[in-house]
């Protein structure tokens, strides 16, 4: 087992890893936005700066042409090198792309996230929901994270992109290896990136020997760009892409607002006594609960807040620190449903803004509906056994409720 330094000084040695950070990173974040060094620096896990305020978030993930998206998970190999294992000239296009390939790489996938697109896995979504809650219902108690919000996203993305939701269990590894384990253990990365690969090569061999009506591949294989077929490897990265930023990011954020509303009979009351609230209630659970950090690569030297940032270096953009940022928020730390002003973040910001947002909505939106119109009151069993994911995607990934 890995035994981790503690962290005297998080303004110049944090550590996204530490225990307590995992659990709950806010009050670090907040100690590092208070310091007179707001931009913090660490030189554990590869190295990195991470700046704390709101406004130098959006900068990053503006700046494109300085905050390069070459790489974007928040470790990297300690040479600088992403591993080169099998299928390394596929990538994840478009969020792992940087103009000018970025805008067509974006531009072929955003019809399938428009609101009409992904309105038609509103009913599949809570039929889902449904059938999750009528397995552990009659039991009184479930694990509202690996019973419930975990199940979902992966049977929607897997029925969008028309591979087996049966097998689900399988992908939901392969997401976590890549952005849970494989985050400290390169070999633990190039296995689960090799598995993804491999699966969406075959889809991709059987969708060329044998086109599909009506699907999201077949689809992509047949797109052009200035009169040519897009590559193959395009079509791979943009599956891999749909896998693992569709998944983890919406299971979290269903988890983390399951979390909270476990503690929060108010909450809970409110929404019932004022259903047309739910709208504001996502943003305000999204903003609360951001799943996301990304990484950016700095393209050339530069001077940022006062900080020397050399060509190669990462940059963390923590979103979830960006909405609890009290400059931007007022109360940042308490979950206001009808807050006047939330130009939260979860989504990022700028170029590589989540294409997948209307479905990420509609998903949490539906399965925290269906869970509480069926399991109108819960608590957490024991808030001692709850354990969170963090690092790239932050949420629960234990949390035993009783009903
Ligand atoms: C609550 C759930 C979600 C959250 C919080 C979230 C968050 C984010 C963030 C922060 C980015 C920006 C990445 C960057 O700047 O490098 C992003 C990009 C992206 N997300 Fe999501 N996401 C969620 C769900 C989804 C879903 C369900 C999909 C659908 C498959 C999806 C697809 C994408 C894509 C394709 C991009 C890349 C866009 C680009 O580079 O132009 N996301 N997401």
């Amino acid at each position: 087992m890995t035994t981790i330094d503690p962290v005297i000084d998080p303004t110049s040695d944090y550590d996204i890893f530490d225990p307590q950070y995992l659990l709950d990173p806010f009050p670090t974040i907040e100690q590092i936005r208070q310091s007179s060094c707001p931009v913090a620096h660490t030189e554990r896990w590869g190295g990195s700066w991470m700046p704390t305020r709101y406004a130098d978030i959006v900068a990053v993930a503006q700046e494109h042409d300085v905050f390069t998206s070459r790489q974007i998970l928040v470790t990297g190999p300690p040479d600088g090198q992403e591993p080169e294992g099998a299928y390394a000239g596929v990538a994840a296009p478009p969020i792992s792309s940087d103009p000018p390939e970025h805008h067509w790489h974006r531009r072929l996938i955003l019809p399938f996230f428009a609101p009409q697109a992904v309105a038609k896995y509103e009913h599949i979504t809570r039929d889902l929901c449904n059938e999750l809650i009528d397995r552990f219902i009659d039991n009184g108690e479930a694990d509202s994270a690996a019973d419930y919000a975990q199940q979902i996203p992966v049977r929607v993305i897997a029925t969008m992109l028309g591979v087996p939701t049966d097998m689900s269990d399988t992908f939901t590894g392969w997401v976590r290896g890549v952005r849970e384990a494989g985050l400290v253990d390169q070999e633990v990365r190039v296995a689960a990136r090799g598995n993804i690969l491999g699966f969406f090569f075959e889809q991709v061999a059987d969708r060329q020997a044998n086109p599909r009506e009506d699907d999201l591949i077949t689809t992509l294989l047949n797109s052009e760009i200035d009169g040519q077929k897009v590559p193959v490897e395009y079509v791979m990265g943009v599956c891999n892409l749909m896998l693992v930023a569709g998944v983890d990011t919406t299971w979290s954020s269903i988890g983390a607002s399951l979390w909270h509303l476990a503690q929060h009979p108010e909450h809970r009351q409110q929404l019932r006594d004022d259903p047309e609230l739910w709208p504001a209630a996502v943003e305000e659970l999204l903003r609360a609960y951001a799943p996301v950090t990304m990484a950016r690569i700095v393209d050339r030297d530069i001077d940022f807040q006062g900080c020397p940032m050399k060509a190669g270096d990462r940059v963390l953009m923590s979103f979830p620190a960006a909405n609890r940022d009290p400059e931007q928020f007022e109360n940042p730390n308490e979950v206001i449903f009808d807050r006047e002003h939330n130009r939260h973040v979860a989504f990022g910001a700028g170029i590589h803004r989540c294409a997948g947002s209307n479905l990420a909505r509609l998903e949490l939106r539906v399965a925290l509906q269906t869970w509480l119109e069926r399991i109108p009151e819960f608590e957490l069993a024991d808030p001692s056994t709850v354990t969170w994911a963090g690092g790239q995607v932050r949420g629960t990934r234990i949390a035993k409720v009783k009903f």
